[in-house]
């Protein structure tokens, strides 16, 4: 994972906000989050964490076939950012591209990555989540610009005759789309500001990130006593406690990192995957929510 170096905490934003330290904690458990300075890129974030993947896979940049960056916030509409990337790794023999399904992106790419692995299409594929969300929010927008942070996470997929993937469930639902949006018609925020109905996605997500649990759960035969490990989207830490509650499953075996880097998007799965201690055989569940709306749940064999 990799985050930038500057952390704002709550207290920070309650000198230019109407809002406090307590609300915030309260509302969502976040208390600080990291934000790019103008030299950070995501290219430049996505490439830290593919690095340290590559390293800790003792995979070469070169044996990489295909590199799987989700996005929101790309440095440029176009190319994908996912070709920076590449380029910066040295990664010659991949191919590189973008997919966009925000908070659900590194599902999403997860997915895709998957499919290619399980079809002998490709044999190490880099799948990394990162965001800018700073440059998408209104700064005086205290109900959005409070949850967001920078940052980005990266795995890296290999072929197992043993698949550690066991299965993967996407979503969308284009009835929410104009729940969560970014807003254009603003000349002064050119990649759009971020607007939300935070009522209204705070409760679809505590229902569709069970549904989507349970039934990859049951996919597998599994039941959600064998789960060691629960990690989802960090979007707000009542949502996180509530699926849980819902589910019945203990708060020790429920993976939080919102308080330090609140909602990076695309990258909160993959930087939660690297701040846990996962032992190998342990039972890895993954699900998220995002605009669109999309979500989705993996269940993973560490
Ligand atoms: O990543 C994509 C998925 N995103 C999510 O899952 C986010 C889902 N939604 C949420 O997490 C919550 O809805 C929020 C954290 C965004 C908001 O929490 P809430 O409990 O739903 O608050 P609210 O929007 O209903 O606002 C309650 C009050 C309002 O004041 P009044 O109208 O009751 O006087 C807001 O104006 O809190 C006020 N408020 C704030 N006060 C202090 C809103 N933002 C702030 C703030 N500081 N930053």
């Amino acid at each position: 994972m990799s985050v930038p170096e500057t952390q704002v905490t709550n207290d920070e934003l309650s000198t230019r906000l109407d809002t406090s330290d307590e609300w915030i904690r309260s509302r969502t458990g976040i208390r600080s989050r990291h934000i790019a300075s103008p030299a950070d890129s995501v290219a430049g974030l996505g490439t830290e964490a593919a690095v340290q993947a590559l390293k800790s896979a003792k995979v070469e940049a070169s044996d990489v076939d295909m590199i799987i960056l989700a996005t929101t916030s790309p440095d440029h509409f176009m190319p994908a950012t996912a070709t920076q990337i590449q380029q910066n790794l040295n990664a010659k023999n991949a191919c590189a591209f973008d997919i966009q399904a925000v908070c659900s992106g590194f599902l999403y790419a997860l997915s895709i990555a998957d499919q290619f692995i399980r079809t002998g299409s490709a044999s190490n594929v880099l799948v990394i989540g990162a965001e800018i969300m700073s440059r998408m929010v209104d700064w005086s927008d205290r109900s959005t610009c409070i949850l967001f942070g920078d940052g980005a996470g990266a795995v890296l997929l290999g072929k197992r005759e043993q698949p550690g993937i066991l299965s993967t469930r996407l979503y969308s639902d284009g009835a929410g789309y104009d729940m969560l949006y970014s807003d254009v018609s603003d000349a002064a925020f050119p990649r759009g500001k971020v607007v939300m109905n935070g009522r209204a996605v705070y409760s679809t997500a505590v229902e569709v990130m069970e549904e989507s649990i349970r039934a990859a759960l049951a996919q597998n035969e599994l039941d959600v006593s064998d789960v060691d490990w629960l990690i989802l989207h960090q979007a707000n830490k009542r949502i996180i406690e509530s699926v849980a509650t819902r589910l019945g499953l203990p708060f020790e075996k429920v993976v939080v990192t919102i308080e330090s880097f609140a909602n990076t998007s695309s990258a909160t799965i993959p930087i939660s995957l690297a701040l846990t201690d996962l032992k190998r055989g342990e039972l890895v569940v993954l699900s998220s929510m995002g605009a669109g709306f999309t979500w989705g749940a993996a269940v993973l064999r560490w």
